[in-house]
């Protein structure tokens, strides 16, 4: 079979996705791929080194982390039964949207906004109802709040600090989507300690997913590549 025969076997939506494209940059701070800008001190390397050497490789880590769950609760606040870890919070997402899409479901975003999201739902046979940005960068609480109203039960993806304009969502703003909103919510949060407000208390609610990548920076010596996703038990646990 000849390589163009063979692609033709591939899920035709997702041989349609355009290439996730980053381009590589030299500056001092790096951030763009939400990255601790300080390396971990050597101390912590060499424990973690250490760690892995005396740990059986031929077996499966704990299923469940519930140590580092634990810790996240504390961290966080919310019970650990309402946490989810994953490898990244791409992986989260994907998970989620497995969850909450169906083949033909619209998903409401804004734009411009993390590009992994339109692939997402796209790779998945969804379509995106985009929300733009003000011309300013701001959000738009008004045209998202009808886009929600328009297409009630909807999912609506929100990124807050928004990649890559920076642009946050109030909590009043996030209080008048909440209310207007009767779908889920799935809230990134990644770039949270930068700017904007951490939204989890607010998220106590039945159909709000907080997406976190924050325990790289902030807990940088106990985690690297964790990412959590908190929500309401019954919706994160089953
Ligand atoms: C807004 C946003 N969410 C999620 C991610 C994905 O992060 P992770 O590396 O944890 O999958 C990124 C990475 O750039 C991001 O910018």
């Amino acid at each position: 079979m000849e390589l163009n025969e063979v692609l033709t076997l591939v899920n035709k939506r997702v041989r349609d996705l355009n290439q996730y494209h980053l381009e590589p940059r030299e500056t001092r701070i790096k951030l763009n791929q939400n990255e601790n800008p300080s390396d971990w001190p050597a101390s912590i390397k060499e424990e973690i080194a250490e760690f892995c050497r005396t740990r059986p490789w031929n077996l499966y880590p704990n299923f469940v982390p519930d140590r580092v769950k634990e810790r996240l609760s504390e961290y966080t606040g919310v019970s650990s039964d309402g946490i989810i870890v994953g490898n990244g919070s791409n992986e989260m997402l994907l998970v989620i949207l497995l969850a909450l899409m169906d083949a033909h479901s619209q998903v409401i975003i804004c734009q411009p906004t993390f590009t992994i999201y339109r692939l997402l739902v796209n790779g998945m046979g969804g379509t995106e109802a985009i929300v733009r940005l003000k011309a300013d960068m701001n959000f738009d609480v008004e045209d998202i709040c009808s886009a929600v109203r328009a297409k009630p039960q909807s999912l609506l993806i929100l990124c807050s600090p928004n990649n890559p304009t920076g642009s946050t969502l109030s909590e009043e703003s996030l209080r008048s989507i909440l209310e207007a909103h009767t779908g889920f919510l799935i809230l990134d949060q990644a770039y949270v300690e930068f700017g904007g407000f951490n939204a989890v208390p607010l998220l106590r609610n039945i159909r709000t997913l907080s997406l976190h990548a924050h325990f790289r920076r902030q807990w940088p010596e106990r985690a690297c590549g964790l990412d959590t996703c908190s929500g309401r038990r019954k919706l994160s646990v089953k």
